[in-house]
Order: structure tokens, then sequence, then C-alpha cells
């Protein structure tokens, strides 16, 4: 069996059914994956957690717009002439790559993309690429538009695209959210959906998709007053940043400074900027990533998207692949309301008090949901020794794990099934994510919610039947603790406010598996 962590997490989410490539049964394609129940569930808790931390305090919109949408849109936004990449092509077996990436495995070399299309042409054949699957000779690398492109009805007349971010929908429906938040601004519109990319080589399981959930957030404000109110709030926040300059040097150690700092040393070109940094520095703490494994990345000019005038990528260290994007943090400017204003004669002005008119500019944090998943996994996963075997667990943070609790009785007789489905349906109803598990040894059902994640499993005995005492079990301490049944409810409201297991009861067993 691979040591490789990436391996092991893959295989555990097979098994066990947190996401697995699609298409399986006809051999599957490269860039699609599907979530089973626990990886469903692992992603709504995520997104869960984003809306408490960007959308619900903040009063924020959301909206839910189409996928598809007609050209009009991509021709506005810019998308149909700059969402691309260089794509090389094997002359012998006709296979397509992202010319910059096989460059960055063969020169151990991150973020080729932004030298631009010349460096990366003279790159691929100074360092004489070949195609890694045949070996066969690589043609010149051409830039190549990766969206998906269908038909909106059926006389093939009206070409749509998938949309490759959810952004545009919020800018063509700035008008109607304005409105409705009875034209005040600073605010903002988010969304949570699917977008499409036809990556040219996707890899890497769920950090590189063809479809994937977004996580995106435009913030509205009006350049003459950038100021944000909730700043307060992160500004002695730490956050490790590696600014343009550094990037350009590829200087790789990142300074350590406050969001204030960042902001006051004009580092970030407006607070909004830094707000949204130090809110997702802290929303990565709370999904289980520690501060020294994220830091800030500047983009380079070259690497910025078109809409862009300033991007910080989020970026979190892993074992599988070292550092990599999971959210951008993009400085629109007023490009995008600019560009739909020309392109459908609507205005997307707004009035100021003083009655002079301005095109709102636009702060963008975007959360990739796929790659969080797969982080959080990382961070959460341990091996442990017991009973001479190695047991594999993920310490999700506790919201976070697919379920709650697990209700097991001890032996499928004597009436303690029945008491545990009670429970269990009690438990159901008082909103928990509970999950019953008969089958096997305990230290067998142990093992199989260790490898699941979930925090706790409750054991039904004759202590049980009899007493009314049942035994909760932990998954980080492996701690069992005797709770009465009756207290039960109030007991999981305080673990799940963060009590430790032995503060819930009297302990049963410190440690029974080893
Ligand atoms: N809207 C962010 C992105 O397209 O990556």
């Amino acid at each position: 069996m691979s040591n490789n962590i990436y391996d092991i997490i893959s295989e555990i989410s097979k098994r066990r059914g947190f996401f697995w490539s699609s298409f399986e049964i006809y051999g599957g394609i490269a860039g699609y994956v599907t979530y089973g129940d626990y990886g469903v569930k692992l992603k709504r808790n995520i997104e869960a957690l984003w809306r408490e931390y960007f959308i619900r305090k903040q009063g924020f919109f959301e909206i839910d717009d189409p996928i598809t949408n007609p050209s009009k849109v991509f021709e506005a936004s810019g998308h149909l002439a700059n969402f691309k990449e260089y794509a090389t092509i094997c002359n012998q077996c006709g296979r397509g790559f992202r010319a910059d990436h096989l460059i960055e495995e063969k020169i151990a070399k991150e973020h080729v993309e932004a030298l631009g299309g010349e460096a990366i042409k003279q790159l691929l054949i100074e360092n004489k690429i070949k195609c890694p699957v045949c070996g066969g000779e690589l043609k010149e690398p051409t830039l190549v538009l990766t969206m998906f492109q269908t038909q909106i009805g059926a006389t093939g007349n009206d070409i749509g695209y998938m949309r490759p971010e959810a952004a545009q929908g919020m800018f063509m429906n700035f008008k109607r959210c304005f409105q409705a938040n009875r034209e005040r601004i600073p605010f903002a519109i988010c969304q949570q959906g699917r977008v499409m990319r036809n990556e040219i080589s996707p890899r890497r399981g769920v950090h590189r998709t063809r479809e994937f959930d977004i996580m995106e957030l435009e913030l509205f404000f009006d350049p003459l007053n950038p100021s944000c109110p909730w700043l307060k709030d992160v500004e002695n926040e730490k956050i490790r940043l590696l600014t343009e300059d550094m990037v350009e040097k590829e200087v790789d150690d990142p300074i350590e400074i406050t969001v204030k700092e960042a902001i006051d040393r004009k580092i970030l070109l407006t607070e909004w900027q830094g707000y949204f940094m130090g809110v997702s520095k802290k929303f990565l703490c709370a999904l289980g990533v520690s501060d020294d494994k994220q830091r800030f990345r500047a983009h380079l000019p070259n690497e910025r998207s078109h809409y862009s005038s300033q991007t910080f990528d989020q970026e979190v260290f892993t074992k599988s692949w070292g550092w990599i994007e999971v959210s951008g943090h993009a400085n629109r400017t007023d490009y995008d309301l600019n560009s739909h204003m020309k392109a459908s004669g609507v205005d997307m002005t707004v009035i100021r008090p003083d009655k002079t008119r301005f095109i709102p500019h636009v702060i963008e944090p975007s959360f990739g949901l796929g790659r969080l998943v797969y982080v959080v996994m990382e961070f959460a996963f341990i091996q442990k020794q017991a009973n001479n075997a190695k047991r594999n667990i993920f310490k999700f943070p506790r919201d976070l794990a697919p379920y709650h609790i697990s209700i097991q009785p001890l032996v499928s007789k004597d009436g303690l099934p029945e008491i545990a489905l009670h429970i269990y349906n009690q438990l159901l109803d008082a909103g928990y994510r509970a999950v019953y598990d008969e089958g096997g040894s305990i230290g067998r059902r142990y093992a199989r919610q260790d490898e699941i994640g979930t925090p706790l499993a409750i054991t039904i005995d004759y202590d049980t039947k009899e007493k009314g005492i049942a035994t909760i079990r932990d998954r980080d301490t492996w701690m069992q603790v005797s709770i009465s049944i009756k207290e039960l409810e109030e007991k999981l409201k305080l673990y799940y406010k963060g009590a430790e297991i032995s503060e819930l009861g009297p302990i049963f067993q410190s440690n029974e598996e080893q």
C-alpha cells in the first residue's frame, strides 16, 4: 500500500464513499468527480461555514443564477477573448496538455503561466519536453478557450457557454439586488454554485476538475469611500504575504504582518481586500488549517485575470502537492459593471448623496469548494496504532464531520437495537446528523466511524437497558465516559459548543483500543 497521503486519502474516499472518479462504469473521464454521501455532507458543512464567515453576519445577499449563459455575456465580460490557456498537442498520440504544467513538472518551477506565451513556447523547446504519455514530439503551444460551448434551444443559432465563474451572475443582476438592498452601498452579492472549465489536462483528483462548486462574493463599494465598517474585526489578524515584488524575485518566505499594516503600507490597495483576506485566514483556521500552513501570494501582472488590478491567491501547504490555491482575492475595479453597461446599454451607475454618479468598484473573494474538501481531509487525517494495526482517522473539526454521532447497540438482541433505534430517532429529531451502526464488533464499528471522522459514538448496552446509562466514546482521545440517557441531548450540546469528552461524565475507560 502506498505511503503517499494523497493515495491513502483517495483509497479511503473510494472505499468509504467520500468521492471517486465519475463515469467509472464507462472507464471514466479525467477531471470529473462524484461525491458520495460523506463527501456531500462534508461539502455542505464547509459551505455552511462559509456562509457564517462571509454572508450571514454581514447581511449580504445571495443569488442563484443560470449555469448556461448566452454568448453575449462572455463577449461583454472578456472571457471569450481571454479565458484561454496554452495547450500543446502530441504529434504521435494526439493527446493535449497544458504547456505550462509540463514545464513546471520538468524543471520544478511554479507559476510558469505568469511568464507569458513566448516564454512558455521557448521553455518547452529549451527543455526538450516530450509527450509525457508516449514520448512523442509536441506541437508548438497555442491558446485554447477553456469554456464549454453549447447551444440554447433546438435551432443551433443561439450559442451558449457554461459559466466558468459565478461572478457574472452577480454583475448582471447588480441593479436588481441594489434595489432590493434599498439602494445602499457598500453591499455584497454572493453565489454558491456549479461552474465549468474545459481544463486541457485536469489532474490531481478534486484539485483540478472540469466541473466544480464555487463560493463567490462580489463586494460593491464607492471608490471615493472605500472604508470597510467591519475592518476592526480582523485588522490585528496576522497574515503571511508574498508581495508582487517578492514573487518577482522568487522569494519563497512570506512576510508576516497584520491586515492593518498591509493596508497602511499600501501592499493591499483597499480596506475591503484586507478585510476579506483576514476573514479568509480565520475561515481556513476554522477548517483546520493552521496559520503557518497558509499564505497569500500576489499575482504577477501576466498571471492576473483580464479584469483584475490586484490579485492575491490564498494558498495552503499540502503534503500532497505543496502550496495550492484555495481562494482568489481580486480587485476587479469597475471593469465588469462597466463592460456590461457598455454591452447591454443598461445603466449600472449609482448616485451619491451629492448627486454625482459612479460605477461601483468590486472586491472578490472566491473559493473552490472541491479543493477545500480535500484540504480539510488532508489536514484532519492521522494514522494511529491500535491493536497492532494502523487506524485511519479523520479528526475533522466537530461541526464539519459528515455525521455528529453514531449510535450502536452492543449486541443485536435482548431489546438493545430497539433502545438504540429509539435514541437514534430522538437525536435525528433534535437535528443531529446521526448514523445507526449495527454491524460487526464494537471495535470494528469504532474503526469505521474513525475512518469517516464521526466525533462521537454512543454504545447502548445492558446498563442502558437496566439503569438508563450508556457510554460515549470520543474519536480524538478514544476516551469513553458514562452518561445518563436522560441527559444525552444536554451533553451533546455542551460537546458541540467545545466541551472536552471528560467534561461530559465519569470516565468509563480511558483508552480502550491500546
Ligand atoms: N471569479 C474567480 C475566478 O474566475 O477564478
